[in-house]
């Protein structure tokens, strides 16, 4: 089987076409020692396994849209027992996904874009929106000689990387050396972008409801990132909307039941969570962790909660468009009739054949 990444695989390394470790030496300083860190196109996923391995606070979103490639990843990344602090993500990310994504409060504290923005449709529109989103982009551009280079086409834009990551981010950018390539004789740049970044996004998670400009901010002075909610700046805890991952791409690792068992395990800590849905899952280092504890009319329980992620995980699984809206639209009206008399009425009459259909369309059983 051809194989481009090393594989890092738990009883050891088989090498392949790319001098993974040459890389590793160069961008590892620059990798944070906690947090969240974002690996697109990350292939078979050496660098994304090995900074959850040697670094035990580090969370790693890795995503790869080639489904052969991804499906390897995730069985090297499986066999890594009990590494849950790898998600691997079946997906593809494009111009509009990354504005998208950059438009809900997430935060990554580093970002990999390893020979991969050559692949892009629009390069700049994502490179610009993932660095508003991350303490630091690293990346590593095939030089504009390299004739090995898939999408070649656009490696003219980069024949001073250095200038052009300047223009795009409007950050501090350097130059980390050359690293050699496989397929070319021309070495490729590693660049590094970081630096102060702020940002306004309008809903507070991918699909979600679209609020005031304002009311979101998320400042980053270089080192330190604080997150505003309606002027006044709260606990950024450190993780990813789960909504935002289940629109990234399909789960591949960890296991439905993994996240399931960090779900239940983030819902038994807040029983009482006034609206426990995905939404207001962050998936990060210490799995599951709950946000957003200000009151909500929708009269959502926890027990709702698990349902709506028996559904939403095996669609999650299976690549299909998660919608947490609509699940809680329609839990909130049936809440709001089983607390209302009038409602309790109402259910009372409704014949058994159409509350499971309901139930059905709703949970898928
Ligand atoms: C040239 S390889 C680089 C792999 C890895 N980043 C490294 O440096 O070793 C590019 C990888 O990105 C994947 N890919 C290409 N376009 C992508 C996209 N838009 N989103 C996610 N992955 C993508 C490809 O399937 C391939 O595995």
């Amino acid at each position: 089987m051809d194989t481009y990444q090393d594989e890092l695989r738990a009883d050891g390394i088989v090498r392949g076409e790319r001098d993974c470790d040459e890389r590793w030496t160069v961008l590892a300083p620059h990798l944070p020692d906690a947090g969240m860190l974002l690996d697109v196109g990350s292939n078979l996923g050496y660098f994304g396994l090995r900074a959850a391995i040697e670094r035990p606070r580090l969370a790693v979103v890795s995503l790869e849209a080639d489904p052969r490639i991804a499906a390897r990843q995730r069985a090297i990344v499986a066999g890594h027992a009990d590494l849950r602090r790898v998600m691997v993500l079946g997906g593809s990310l494009n111009a509009n996904g990354a504005a998208d994504w950059a438009d809900t409060p997430d935060w990554f504290d580093a970002v990999l874009l390893l020979a991969i923005i050559h692949w892009f449709d629009d390069p700049a529109a994502v490179v610009r929106a993932l660095s508003s989103m991350s303490g630091r982009l690293i990346c590593e551009v095939p030089d504009a000689g390299d004739a090995g280079a898939c999408g070649r086409e656009k490696l003219e834009l980069w024949k001073d990387p250095e200038a052009w990551f300047a223009d795009v981010t409007g950050r501090h950018v350097r130059h980390l050396g050359r690293v050699t390539r496989h397929t070319s004789t021309e070495p490729s740049h590693m660049i590094l972008v970081d630096g102060p970044v702020s940002r306004s996004p309008r809903r507070p998670y991918r699909g979600g409801p679209e609020r005031e400009l304002g009311r979101y901010r998320v400042d980053h002075d270089g080192s330190l990132t604080m997150l505003s909610v309606g002027g006044s700046v709260i606990e950024r805890v450190p993780g990813v909307n789960l909504v935002n991952l289940m629109r990234a791409g399909a789960l591949l690792h960890p296991s439905i039941d993994d996240v399931m068992t960090d779900a239940t395990r983030a819902l038994d800590r807040h029983p009482s969570h006034p609206d426990p849905f995905p939404h207001n899952m962050l998936w990060g280092p210490d799995g599951i962790r709950m946000i957003d504890f200000g009151p909500c009319d929708a009269l959502l329980t926890t027990r709702d909660s698990l349902q709506t992620l028996r559904t939403h995980l095996p669609r999650w699984r299976d690549g299909k468009t998660v919608d947490d809206d609509a699940a809680i639209r329609h839990l909130a009206l049936v809440n709001r009739l089983r607390a209302s008399r009038t409602g309790q009425r109402l259910l009372g009459v409704v014949p058994p054949t159409l509350k499971r259909r309901v139930r059905r369309a709703l949970f898928g059983r």
